[in-house]
């Protein structure tokens, strides 16, 4: 019997923005092919079920209106790092996507919040900076600066690790690794170097190492509560996993937003008020 007690589920708020004019026309990692058509309608029948998914958990959503010409603006997680009510703006790797970040530091500073920073290196928000509990960690390597980490840190007086990525079809910290409470994390370790698996290996109790298929699928751009993980319904292997470790998994169809490179958690960025 599984005691759903030892993973407790924290109340989250998200801030999500919908895919109105979502679409491939431009490839910036290698999940893009603008060649290949893509359903904007269906884009927005998963976005919206993934947000009714995060409603029905008992979460509160936040929309931000998207921009025309913006077709990844979808990618919330991407748009600022927020804790404690500080907000980091991102700064993009890619002119495709600059026009971004103010539209993302115009939301927070129209919505009340009381510090927002600019970026002065590139960090694509939540993508590439995930939280534990304690410390932050700045994945780089391909779109993130390396130098990023040390204003992360300095913006939000925590420690920060440093992460490299190895793999491009991983470009991403939030599509190679997911913090799944402050203690577990779950990772496909070929995509990142040995001290990072090493650093990895120091910072969680547990960790869920993911297979090449359910990484293939983007299954670990997942999000968590602590006890529901809401992961890529493709992502069957890793759900069992998470299942025996006593979590809950949800499944999302994100194949629309596959196309773009992101799955749940990139369409998703946490604000920890
Ligand atoms: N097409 C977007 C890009 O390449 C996808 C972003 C995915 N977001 C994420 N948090 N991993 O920038």
């Amino acid at each position: 019997m599984i005691n759903w007690d030892e993973r407790p589920a924290t109340t989250r708020r998200y801030l999500m923005c919908p895919p109105w004019h979502f679409g491939v026309t431009y490839a910036i990692n290698p999940w893009m092919r603008p060649d290949q058509p893509t359903d904007t309608a269906a884009a927005i029948r998963q976005w919206a079920r993934l947000r009714d998914t995060y409603l029905a958990l008992g979460h509160d959503v936040r929309i931000i209106e998207p921009v025309a010409g913006l077709p990844d603006m979808v990618y919330a997680a991407n748009g600022a790092m927020v804790v404690g009510g500080t907000v980091l703006g991102a700064r993009f790797r890619y002119p495709q996507r600059t026009a971004e970040a103010g539209a993302y530091l115009d939301w927070f500073r129209r919505s009340g919040y009381q510090h927002v920073r600019e970026a002065e290196y590139v960090n694509e928000g939540e993508g590439d900076i995930l939280f534990t509990g304690r410390t932050l960690l700045a994945g780089y390597g391909f779109r993130s600066d390396e130098a990023a980490a040390q204003e992360i840190g300095r913006v939000f007086g925590l420690p920060v690790v440093s992460l490299r990525l190895v793999d491009p079809r991983y470009y991403h910290l939030d599509t190679a690794l997911c913090v799944l409470d402050s203690s577990t994390a779950m990772y496909y370790p070929a995509a990142f170097d040995d001290a990072g698996r090493v650093a990895l290996a120091g910072l969680f109790d547990e960790l869920i190492e993911a297979k090449d298929e359910d990484a293939e699928v983007l299954g670990l751009n997942a999000v968590s509560d602590g006890r529901h993980v809401v992961l890529p319904a493709q992502a069957q292997g890793l759900a069992g996993q998470l299942r025996q470790r006593g979590f809950e998994p949800i499944e999302a169809d994100m194949s629309e937003l596959l196309k773009g490179g992101g799955g749940p958690k990139c369409c998703t960025l946490e604000l920890r008020d």
